[in-house]
């Protein structure tokens, strides 16, 4: 199987395609065949020539931390959770995510979905009683990852410069509002005014999600409020 990757070799540097040669048994996740291909001493591109190693990030391998985001044959997706048949297919192609800023190869900076959170002042003030009816669904969202997979799917999230901050926001709001009764009005106006006025509810954010959290219902939940 050909392993086709978009790299680059710093944030202001020109991207461009590399393939290399990989021979897998079976079905292997996108990040065992990228840890098999850096673990060659002398790497060589499919053509023979010399390479760099490949960054891109992982911490836990195991769908927890989301730090694996990448494009993978056009769909985004978390490299450790992403199954490749390596004997039926030919080709893997493997880019980073678009709309962010590209740190060097795979990796992108994602520090604006954290910053988006500080801008709207997301975090909990006084607790209020818990509520059994939210339960479930404040579990589900409370499971997210950060991984910013269902930005890069939103045609409506342009990127860390624009106003409208996506269905992290959403989630995060319904996780504050629905347990913070102090700091619930603050929020229902910061979600009005980053996501409730941005959103055309494709819901393209709820088919891509890993950790498929209910954003639907965090989205009926604040526009209720
Ligand atoms: S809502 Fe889902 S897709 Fe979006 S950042 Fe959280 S875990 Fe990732
Ligand atoms: S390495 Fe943590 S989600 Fe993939």
């Amino acid at each position: 199987m050909i392993v086709r990757i978009k790299r680059q070799d710093n944030a202001s540097s020109e991207s461009y395609y590399q393939e290399f040669e990989y021979r897998g048994s079976g079905r292997d996740t996108v990040s065992h065949i990228l840890e098999a291909i850096n673990s060659a001493d002398d790497l060589r591109d499919a053509a023979g020539r010399a390479a760099s190693k490949i960054r891109w990030e992982c911490s836990c391998l195991q769908k927890m931390c989301g730090a694996c985001a990448m494009v993978i044959n056009g769909r985004p997706a978390l490299a450790c959770s992403e199954f490749i048949d390596t004997d039926k297919a030919d080709v893997l192609l493997l880019e980073p995510l678009s709309k962010f800023p590209v740190t060097a190869d795979l990796i992108t900076d994602r520090s604006c979905i954290t910053e988006h959170q500080k801008e709207a002042v997301m975090y909990l003030g006084k607790r209020g009683r818990p509520d059994r009816r939210e339960h479930d669904q404040q579990y589900s969202a409370a499971k997210c990852l950060k991984c910013g997979l269902c930005l890069e799917v939103c045609p409506n999230f342009a990127g860390p410069e624009g106003r409208f901050y996506g269905a992290v926001l959403a989630n995060e709001a319904y996780l504050l509002a629905s347990s913070s009764e102090d700091r619930a009005k603050d929020i229902a106006g910061e979600y009005k005014k980053h996501f409730a006025r941005g959103c055309s509810k494709s819901l393209a954010c709820r088919e891509i999600c890993p950790a498929e959290i209910q954003t639907l219902s965090s989205i009926g939940y604040m526009n209720r409020k």
